[in-house]
């Protein structure tokens, strides 16, 4: 087993929903992939103060924790987002981590890269009961795996989950969507 499987807690709530479901995807996918959850908040990092600098010389003038999370990406064969939705958007901490992650933009020349090949899949989840609303968080993250080059392969929308209790009920729709990701990708 040599491929690489990154889990992601998009929520700052380390023990919620998000980080539940972000269990049972990860305990998923190590029967196949040497797999790695992280949560956005273990992660000390600025806002982007949108200077645009990186633009010319893709690189950031601030110093912090972005390059850690883009070294779990970079080892990384698929890359799992688990995103809940706060005020029927992708929560502040995500946000703020995908701002800065401009340097590796690919509309502008030059950008830094990860290496080509990933593939991405993304989750969202919400309490309330309409499915558009999630879609709107699968956009935002299939919106920033586009411009790293990361291959959109798959997407789940989970509505009617509030707490970590309410994951349970669901864990076959999420295994299922599990199953769907292949053992490899070569
Ligand atoms: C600040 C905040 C805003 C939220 N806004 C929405 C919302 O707009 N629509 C919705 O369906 N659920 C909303 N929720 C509910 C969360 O999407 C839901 O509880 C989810 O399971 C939270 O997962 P977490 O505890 O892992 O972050 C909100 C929750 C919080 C904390």
């Amino acid at each position: 087993m040599n491929m690489n499987a990154l889990v992601i807690n998009c929520s700052p709530v380390k023990t919620g929903a998000t980080a539940g479901i972000v269990k049972l995807v990860s305990e998923k996918l190590s029967s196949v992939y040497n797999t790695k959850s992280i949560c956005i908040d273990d992660y000390d990092f600025k806002f982007c103060k949108g200077c645009r600098i990186c633009h010319n010389t893709a690189e950031c003038v601030m110093t912090d924790d972005i390059p850690l999370i883009m070294s779990e990406f970079e080892q990384a064969d698929i890359i799992v987002s688990v995103s809940p939705s706060y005020w029927a958007d992708i929560p502040g901490q995500f946000k703020a981590f995908i701002d800065r992650c401009t340097p590796w933009c690919n509309t502008h020349d030059p950008h830094l890269t990860i290496s080509s090949g990933k593939k991405g899949y993304s989750i969202a989840l919400r309490t309330g009961p309409g499915m558009k609303e999630c879609e709107r968080i699968i956009q935002s993250i299939e919106h920033f795996y586009g411009h790293l080059e990361i291959e959109c392969c798959g997407k789940l929308g989970l509505c009617s989950v509030e707490c970590r209790d309410d994951v349970e009920p669901r864990k076959d729709e999420i295994t299922a969507f599990c199953e769907k990701i292949p053992a490899c990708h070569c």
